[in-house]
């Protein structure tokens, strides 16, 4: 009999055997601790996002720790419903258009260029923490108008709030709770200083506080909240997956191979690092209304876990699901979501992480990865290896 508690110690160590155990049953599993639904399935996570969202609802947030914990929801347009989301997500949607990001490519190729170059020096590093998420952070705080330190610090502070204590539940520690009162003491300062001087203020958070939707404008408490949201989102995804394609290419050196001797299969890699080894382990939503999803009748006020890692293995939408294969091609695709909250930035995640891997391909040869030293992230939320060291053959 399984017993599936997404906060359980084995679940934030490695979910991956708990979800496979779990897709050997039909329909969702509920998990009556939380009220909540565990959608495991590719069939149902498609089916709510593109033929229910009316029957959800975003207000209880996104995390779990917002939706199943009760957690305070932060106030910004990925925990909004429908018509009101639409309206917020479109002050910088336009940013994100494949064109407009494809103006940033030099820019991201400079920078990856300048992180690279001293770890290849050294020929031996940690791919995630000095490289990869690094340059995502940097860039995730440019596109909000950001210096660099102060991009650093604060994705610091908040890797902080969400660092996990075996068996912790929620973000109720004294670290997360400290680094939570720093985060937002700085984050409220800085948006001080840009009421006073508001030609400070550049990228998003300058559009966020020029913006005027239905006569309301962002108060300070949301533009913190968005700052916080972009560095999270931003940077805490594409790194994951570049040091899963890196991981999993050595784990199959044919492949490797394959790809070292032609750069134009890294788009290919990028997309099936995401999808076995899926950063967004799972996002929830709320039923605000009954509704019947294959059978499984759910009743509003229930809780639904979208459990993407586990959808993006199911056997039943993809052959061999649990092996990595660059060349596969399938019909659907989860790894960035679908309907109306589909990933604002699947076009930068994309063109950046190629970018990343690109560049690291050009300089590493037939690099060794240290396996027994690669480390993969404890928590609820996202998941995916933060510590991958390695080292370049020249
Ligand atoms: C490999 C990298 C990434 C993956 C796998 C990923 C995946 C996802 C997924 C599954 C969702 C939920 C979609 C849904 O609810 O239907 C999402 C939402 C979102 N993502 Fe990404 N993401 C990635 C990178 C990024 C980047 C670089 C950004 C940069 C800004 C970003 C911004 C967002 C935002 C703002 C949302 C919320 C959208 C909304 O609620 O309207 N993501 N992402």
């Amino acid at each position: 009999m399984l017993d599936y508690d997404p906060f359980s110690d084995e679940a934030m160590r490695d979910p991956r055997a708990i979800y496979e155990q779990l897709r050997l049953r039909d329909g969702p599993y509920f998990v009556e601790k939380y009220n909540a639904w565990a959608l495991v399935h590719f069939e149902d996570i498609w089916q709510v996002s593109t033929k229910h969202e009316q029957d959800i609802t975003f207000t209880a947030g996104q995390p779990l720790t917002n939706v199943l914990l009760g957690e305070p929801v932060p106030h910004c347009f990925v925990s909004m419903d429908l018509s009101e989301h639409r309206k917020w997500r479109n002050v910088i949607h336009a940013d994100y258009k494949k064109s407009t990001v494809e103006q940033d490519r030099e820019r991201i190729t400079t920078l990856a260029r300048e992180i690279l170059a001293p770890l290849q020096e050294r020929g031996s590093f940690d791919f995630y923490r000095e490289y990869v998420n690094p340059v995502l952070a940097i860039n995730a705080g440019h596109n909000l108008g950001l210096s660099r330190e102060n991009s650093i610090e604060w994705r610091r502070l908040i890797d902080e709030t969400m660092h996990r204590e075996p068996g912790q539940i929620g973000t109720s520690s004294q670290r997360n709770q400290a680094a939570g009162m720093e985060l937002f003491g700085q984050l409220h300062g800085y948006v001080q200083s840009l009421r006073a001087d508001t030609e400070k203020a550049g990228g998003h958070v300058a559009k966020y506080m020029a913006a005027e939707v239905d006569g309301k404008r962002m108060e300070d408490q949301d533009l913190v909240n968005l700052m916080v949201v972009f560095l999270t989102v931003g940077s805490g995804t594409t790194p994951n997956t570049c040091a899963a394609a890196v991981y999993h290419l050595a784990k199959h050196p044919e492949q490797k191979a394959q790809v070292l001797a032609d750069l134009s299969l890294v788009p290919k890699l990028f997309f099936e690092a995401a999808r076995v080894d899926q950063p967004t382990n799972i996002l929830c939503r709320r039923a605000i209304n009954d509704f019947d999803l294959r059978g499984t009748p759910i009743k509003a006020g229930q809780n639904l876990m979208m459990v993407y890692a586990s959808a993006n293995r199911d056997e039943a939408e993809f052959e061999h699901a649990a092996e990595f294969d660059i060349h596969r091609s399938y019909k659907r695709d989860l790894t960035f979501g679908v309907g109306g909250h589909m990933c604002l930035g699947m076009h930068l995640a994309t063109m950046t992480g190629t970018i990343l891997l690109e560049e690291f391909f050009k300089i590493s040869g037939d690099y060794q990865v240290d396996f027994a030293n690669c480390t993969r992230a404890y928590g609820e939320f996202l998941s995916g290896f933060d510590h991958l060291p390695l080292t370049i053959a020249k």
